[in-house]
């Protein structure tokens, strides 16, 4: 891994510090920083993380100036267009595309573990109607650890597939509960003869009431909403599962650590905000101002959906979101969605902006999913819930690598400190202020 012998130098008030620079298979050297306190008696800083490979990873690589996202060394279209999502959970979780048999038994072992412990059905009972359901599955799924105790052993290598086969298993059906709750609808139990994209539809869906029949269309969609969103290196939802997991956490309290990381609207709440930014837009007449609030710095609005911390070139999973967005409202024959108009002419203005030009701010995978997932009859509260329902295949995939590591190490990052400097203790009684509020208040 070492660039045949190459290092970087830092020199500081006389002592030098060699960083051996390090080489993946693809991505720009890093230079190792380990050994940095020892030699200069100095740490590195870097807020948020963008200058710092954090692990080594095997599965997933991003090119962000080229528009380049592989898993394991495929291209995302490829996978997109020709894989269904189990095929690439497998993928993320093992390193290689399974074999037909391999395939088929993955798939039997996933459908095998839709269903939920009965026990679990209470806890939905215990939240609020209209509670967010980023908040339901964030409780149930730190809450399967109560329930699994066979599968918290991270030390056994079996524990850890079974436990990484449930999570994946299991969240659509908590994920599609926890939107029949608020809607006081009966939970719709997993059903063995469909698919995953199809099960969860029917698990979103169906009514004991009457039949449902899963749309084909709708299902593909699903499966590629799902793959889009599988993985995506180490954000900062991943980067959270990695930390909780690097203290020994058993992958229930790591993965529902993932979710709440996911929640925020910088990072998966983003496809929800599209929507809601559309809406406050209203009229394509409109867009011209919102554009002007964008860029007036003052204002605190932000384009949502556009921008990313590492494609600074168009995200290549929005590419393939474009165009199964137009797929999806064509095969659904909705042609004048306002909404779906307004979009495109935001983001045409925006494409050619100089604002966004210079700051090479692209429409990302939010962008469209959004409206893909109303136009399917998802509510806009479930959307960040299915960003959660396909990263889970990421996260557990990057728990296992990271836990499967020689020496793997508690993360601890240090800090620049930069609060009062170290002062002497004053007794309550002999504080000015304290003083003054208690004559006051006696008086
Ligand atoms: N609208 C307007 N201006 C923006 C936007 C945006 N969406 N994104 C970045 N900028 C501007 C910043 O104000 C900054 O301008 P400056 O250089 O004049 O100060 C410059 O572009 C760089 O922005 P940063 O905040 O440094 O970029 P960063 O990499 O930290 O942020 C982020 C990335 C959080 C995704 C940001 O682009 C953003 O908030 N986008 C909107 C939310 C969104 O769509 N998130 C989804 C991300 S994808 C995902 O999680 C699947």
């Amino acid at each position: 891994m070492s660039a045949a012998g190459k290092s970087a130098t830092i020199t500081l008030d006389g002592k030098t510090a060699e960083l051996p620079l390090l080489s993946g298979t693809l991505g720009p050297d890093v230079a190792d920083i380990r050994k940095i306190v020892g030699q200069l008696g100095v740490f590195t800083f870097d807020p948020g993380y963008g200058e710092t490979a954090s692990c080594e990873s095997k599965i997933t690589f991003i090119d962000g100036d080229e528009g380049v996202l592989l898993h394991r060394g495929y291209p995302i279209a490829g996978l997109a267009e020709g894989a269904t999502f189990p095929e690439i959970a497998y993928l993320l979780l093992y390193g290689e595309l399974p074999t037909r048999r391999q395939n088929d038994e993955f798939v039997k072992t996933l459908t095998t573990h839709t269903l939920l412990h009965e026990q679990i059905r209470n806890f939905f009972n215990g939240f609020r109607r209209d509670a967010h359901p980023m908040a339901i599955i964030c409780g149930t799924v730190g809450a399967l650890s109560a329930f699994y105790h066979d599968g918290i052993d991270i030390s056994n290598a079996a524990s850890r597939d079974l436990s990484a086969v449930r999570l994946i298993a299991k969240i659509p059906t908590i994920a599609a509960w926890a939107y029949k709750y608020t809607q006081g609808e009966p939970f719709v139990y997993p059903r063995n003869d469909l698919t995953y994209a199809e099960n969860f539809l029917s698990m979103m869906f169906a009514r004991p009431s009457e039949p449902y029949v899963v749309s084909p269309i709708l299902a593909r969609a699903m499966d590629r909403i799902l793959i889009l969103h599988a993985d995506h290196e180490q954000n900062a939802s991943t980067s959270t599962v990695r930390l909780a997991g690097s203290t020994g956490a058993n992958p229930f309290a790591c993965i529902a650590a993932g979710i709440a990381a996911l929640w925020g609207p910088a990072h998966g709440g983003a496809n929800e905000a599209v929507l809601t930014m559309l809406a406050d837009i209203g009229h394509k007449d409109n867009i011209p101002a919102f554009i002007e609030k964008v860029k007036d710095k003052t204002s605190g609005v932000r384009l949502m959906g556009f921008g990313h911390r590492v494609y600074k070139n168009f995200d290549p999973r929005a590419k393939i979101m474009q165009a199964t967005c137009h797929e999806v409202l064509g095969e659904l024959g909705i042609t004048d969605d306002p909404l779906l108009e307004l979009a495109v002419e935001l983001e045409r203005i925006a494409i050619e902006d100089e604002y966004f030009v210079q700051r090479k701010l692209y429409p990302n995978v939010d962008f469209y999913s959004g409206i893909i997932l109303k136009a399917m009859g998802i509510p806009t509260s479930m959307f960040t819930v299915l960003f959660a329902v396909a990263r889970t295949a990421g996260w557990i995939a990057q728990w296992k690598e990271m836990i499967e590591e020689p020496g793997q190490r508690i993360g601890r990052p240090r800090q620049l400190y930069t609060g009062a400097p170290v002062r002497e203790f004053v007794p309550l009684d002999q504080r000015e202020g304290a003083k003054m509020k208690v004559s006051e208040d006696m008086s």
